[in-house]
């Protein structure tokens, strides 16, 4: 702690914190127009003046120091105040009565009220520049912009895509996005950082404009009409009373706009934000207090809700009649549905029916399902998407390091001194967790090393991009790790302590010379050897992996090379270190937490175990089945054969995301009774004899679970649509009609349930996780969380490590003279997986209307091929016709094609082959033979997709830049003398 003395006053605070934020802690009201916490001192307004020691300063800019003398109301400062907020307000009209940020929070109004401004010392002066109206999603007024900077800052250093500047010589200074494209052509992600951080209505959701306010949907004209006339009386008026107006209409609007704390339903992140609504319409998405996010979101987040509103929600259940479904009541359906699967457990057993739960629902509906699957049916053939993409990397760390999930926080990773991707697209698939990699890479010189087959936003960012033959991670993987050892680079002190295992792993590493490693993976031994010295001298190293590692016949086995090397060079246990696989869908780390798995029951305790049966039977007062269940992988096969008769799923679009469609679907048709649940009339309700309406998470309660191992909980911000129920309310009333006798009224209830089962929740309650709260499991009993884990051990009996040993096979699915390219498949930022959520959202589906396969340009010669060709890709199991995109993010004969399609899914040409451990498919393993039809139409990516962009980065606004300027003066210099109106604190 330090003491300064604060308008006289002596004031203990923390030692080097900013002394803008020390004075707002006293709760000392000082203006401070560009200052944001999370963005840090920008210093364009100049607003936060103070005198320190007897000079005008700053107080965003500086850090407090011991014995700091600092006055933020003497004359000269607030002089100074009034003086910079009189240029601010030159940028701004203030007609608050009519703008749709009228709503309490607005800076500009604020300040104004805190200043007491009467009236404008310099006039209002318009930019001459149109309203910027050309991105779906938000709109830029030139003419109120404050020219803050805010929304470059947050830009360039927080989202860094490097799209806005300000051009500070001009004569007419304005926000630039590309340097002066237009918004909707320029490299702009829609992330809507600029427009969450904006303090005023310069930058504003399109779905705010005219709903916000009670006069903000009149024509323009009329509005204008009602602009000129606060411009008229404020002379007379005065802003006080004009204000005061304005407070009367905003006060107004508490009674109808609604602010409610949701987690986003997208990917594992876990960002959390305010939704603002009226009615059901969504005024916007207001990122701020989320512990992983704060004022973060990407496209989906932020704008990517309107399937909420879709017209084409399902709204009552379905019920197949020969070809055709037919609309039922609840109580129809129900009965069905008991009736069927009652009939079918009696004549084939309870392991001939399977239950597949949603890793997109919440903890407390996938504890739910995994109940209904063992209490109620009888059979542990449940399951969830997590065996589609993650399974392997918790196999990879349970071998390991003992939990199966990240070993810490997006922060511990930021701390890093060196990131390792591995197999994952970060800025395309977890968007908000890239931006703090991309920055800390950008500002704080973290070293950035990426591994993938396509030449990604990450891995045209790294200081070194790999790009290994497919299929090849664990041989240089393991061979990094071997060279590291025989040239005693190893990190001795931790292994002695903290690692069992290393002369059997030692062993295991022979066939894994860098010779041997440069072959199989095409990487060269220089290249090898560099990447080993970057990871031994960094301080701390993170590898981050996906689907890329997962998704392939050894995807146990290389996420366990990883977690190998990271032990041997004593990364874990610290900040900075650490293994991170990053979880795909928003619950797919909760689902798989919640037991929703054939061999697991809640907090991954095995079904194998006496005792964790004993007490789950305790509690449930049935007997469990004994033996593991069919996960996901083995349904299909099951079905096939005959063996699983009826099946009942939730909220997953398996007949297109499970590998190898074809064989699916047909195994879908082949069944005697299938449930889905859903929202949507999903591709997989078609294969379904009752089809049952679901809710999104904007209308439950309940909780997820993110990647980080972060559970939040989502608050309902809508009433269920008329007709649908939340899933948790579904899956009780089918238990109850199987005869089980459950009495939830609320998730919590659920929750304090499975929490007393299962130490790994075992301190997790909604009163714990209220508000913003979260907490990271493992949680005690008394409530004590593990941001960070393995500080104290590894989560084996004796608290050490384990090296693993492996071999390597090669990939199936290798091209040959047939098919000949090899195919790889991902994500898009803009949709979300099949996108039956994201192409119902209307300004995604403008920027991004369709899927392609990317073609490599030297393949697109060879071939005849421009964007826009229609081309047919035909594998082992399957063809698909799409159009072509020529892109370098692709090389040679490897292809591309991102997973949002319903129409050609990508997954008609994948394959059932699956790593042996998991069963978790290998999507990323697929030959595919590629014939050029005669038909070109436009390319896929229209003109407005931000991939035509063309980004500025450049270190923050550059302020220095603006003072610079001939006009510009610091405040406070008595070149404008103005009236203090203000009372002295
Ligand atoms: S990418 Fe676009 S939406 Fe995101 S901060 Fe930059 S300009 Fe704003
Ligand atoms: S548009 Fe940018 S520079 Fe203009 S007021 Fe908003 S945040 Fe500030
Ligand atoms: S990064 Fe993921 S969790 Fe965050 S807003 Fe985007 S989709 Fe949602
Ligand atoms: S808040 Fe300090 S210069 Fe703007």
């Amino acid at each position: 702690m330090s003491t300064i003395i604060l308008n006289d006053s002596p004031r203990e605070v923390t030692a080097g914190q900013r002394l803008i934020d020390a004075i707002n802690q006293a709760g000392i009201e000082l203006p401070q127009v560009c200052y944001h916490p999370q963005l840090g001192p920008i210093q364009t307004c100049d607003t936060c003046m103070v005198e320190v020691d007897g000079k005008l300063a700053r107080a965003c800019a500086l850090s407090v120091a011991d014995g700091m003398k600092v006055s933020t109301n003497s004359a000269e400062a607030m002089t100074a105040q009034r003086q910079a907020f009189d240029r601010v307000l030159e940028n701004h009209l203030l007609y608050c009565t009519v703008c749709d940020n009228n709503n309490g929070n607005c800076t500009v109004h604020n300040t104004t009220k805190m200043l007491e401004v009467e009236h404008q010392e310099i006039p209002f002066k318009p930019k001459p520049y149109e309203v910027d109206n050309t991105n779906p999603f938000y709109r830029y007024d030139p003419s109120q912009c404050l020219l803050c900077g805010r929304c470059v800052e947050a830009c360039q250093d927080v989202e860094v895509n490097e799209t806005l500047s300000i051009n500070w010589e001009d004569e007419h200074p304005r926000v630039l996005w590309d340097g002066g494209s237009n918004i909707g052509e320029s490299s702009c992600v829609s992330c809507g950082h600029c427009v969450t951080v904006c303090p005023c209505n310069a930058l504003m959701e399109t779905s705010m404009l005219g709903h916000a306010g009670f006069f903000t949907a009149l024509p323009k004209k009329a509005l204008k009409g009602m602009i000129d006339i606060v411009k008229d009386i404020e002379p007379e008026a005065g802003y006080g009373a004009i204000l005061k107006l304005s407070e009367a209409e905003s006060a107004m609007r508490e009674s109808r706009i609604r602010r409610t704390k949701t987690v986003c339903t997208y990917c594992g992140v876990g960002c959390s934000f305010d939704v603002w609504t009226k009615d059901r319409h969504i005024l916007k998405v207001a990122p701020e207090h989320g512990p992983t996010n704060g004022i973060s979101t990407c496209i989906k987040g932020k704008f990517g809700w309107d399937f909420v509103n879709s017209s084409d929600r399902l709204t009552t259940p379905l019920i197949r009649e020969g070809d055709k479904f037919r609309k039922a009541s609840w109580d129809e359906a129900l009965k069905l549905i008991a009736r069927r699967l009652s009939e079918i457990k009696a004549a084939h057993g309870p392991d001939s029916i399977g239950l597949i739960s949603s890793s997109k629902c919440t903890n407390e509906e996938s504890y739910l399902m995994q109940k209904l699957a063992r209490a109620v049916v009888g059979t542990n053939n449940i399951d969830n998407c997590s065996r589609y993409c993650q399974a392997p990397a918790t196999t990879g760390l349970f071998r390991t390091v003992g939990h199966g999930g990240d070993s810490g926080s997006i922060r511990d990773i930021e701390n890093a001194d060196l990131v390792l991707i591995i197999g994952s697209n970060t800025a395309e698939s977890h968007p908000v967790l890239a931006t703090r990699v991309k920055s800390a890479h950008k500002l704080h010189g973290q070293k950035l090393i990426v591994a993938d087959l396509r030449e990604h936003e990450m891995a045209r960012r790294a200081d070194l991009f790999l790009r290994p033959h497919p299929g090849t991670d664990l041989v240089w993987l393991s061979a990094i790790s071997r060279y590291i050892l025989d040239q005693g680079l190893a990190h001795s002190a931790f292994i002695d302590q903290w690692v069992n295992g290393l002369e059997e792993y030692r062993k295991s590493l022979e066939p894994f010379t860098l010779e041997f490693a440069a072959q199989v993976s095409g990487l060269s031994v220089a290249t090898l050897q560099k990447v080993a010295q970057m990871i031994v001298e960094a301080k701390g190293v993170c590898i981050l992996w996906a689907m890329g590692v997962t998704q392939h016949t050894m995807g146990s086995d290389t996420s366990t090379a990883i977690s190998n090397l990271l032990l041997i060079t004593g990364n874990y246990m610290r900040t900075g270190t650490g293994a991170y696989p990053l979880r795909g869908h928003n619950n797919v780390q909760g689902a798989g937490d919640q037991g929703a798995a054939p061999a697991t029951l809640p907090g991954y305790q095995s079904v194998d175990d006496p005792e964790v049966r004993q007490r789950f039977e305790k509690a449930w007062g049935v007997n469990l089945p004994v033996t593991k269940g069919l996960d996901n992988h083995l349904m299909v096969d099951a079905m096939q054969d005959g063996r699983l008769k009826a099946m009942y799923l939730f909220g997953e679009e398996m007949s297109l995301v499970d590998s190898n469609a074809n064989y699916v679907q047909e195994a879908f048709s082949k069944l005697e009774f299938f449930v889905v649940q859903d929202i949507f009339f999903s591709h997989t309700c078609g294969f379904a004899d009752v089809v049952l309406p679901a809710a999104p998470s904007l209308e439950k309660e309940g909780t997820f679970t993110s990647t980080e191992r972060r559970i939040q909980r989502l608050y309902q911000v809508f009433e269920p649509l008329d007709g649908s129920r939340p899933d948790w309310m579904i899956v009780q009333d089918v238990a109850n009609h199987l005869g089980a006798n459950w009495k939830y009224k609320h998730p919590s209830e659920i929750m304090a349930e499975m929490a007393s089962l299962t130490p790994l929740y075992a301190g997790v309650s909604y009163e714990r996780l209220e508000g913003y709260k979260s907490l990271q499991w493992p949680v005690a009993p008394d409530g004590t969380d593990q941001p960070l884990l393995y500080t104290k051990g590894f989560n084996f009996p004796d608290g050490k490590a384990r090296l693993y040993p492996l071999t390597w096979t090669k990939p199936t699915e290798q091209p040959d003279a047939q098919f000949d390219l090899h195919l790889n498949n991902g994500r898009l930022l803009e949709h979300f997986h099949e996108g039956n959520l994201t192409y119902r959202v209307e300004g995604i589906r403008q920027k991004t209307p369709d899927t392609w396969v990317e073609v490599s340009p030297e393949l697109a010669k060879e071939r005849g091929i421009q964007s826009g060709t229609r081309v047919q890709l035909r594998s082992r199991y399957g063809q698909v016709r799409v159009r072509a995109l020529v892109t370098d993010r692709v090389h040679d004969k490897q292809l591309y094609m991102p997973m949002n399609s319903t129409e050609s899914p990508v997954n008609r040409l994948t394959s059932s082959y699956s790593d042996p451990v998991t069963h978790t498919p290998a999507y990323k393993e697929a030959a595919v033979s590629l014939e050029v039809l005669p038909e070109v139409d436009e390319s896929p990516l229209p003109r407005i997709n931000h991939r035509f962009g063309h980004p500025t980065p450049q270190r923050g606004v550059q302020v220095e830049r603006k003072w610079q300027r001939p006009d510009y003066s610091v405040p406070g210099n008595g070149l404008v003398q103005v009236r203090i109106q203000r009372k002295k604190e």
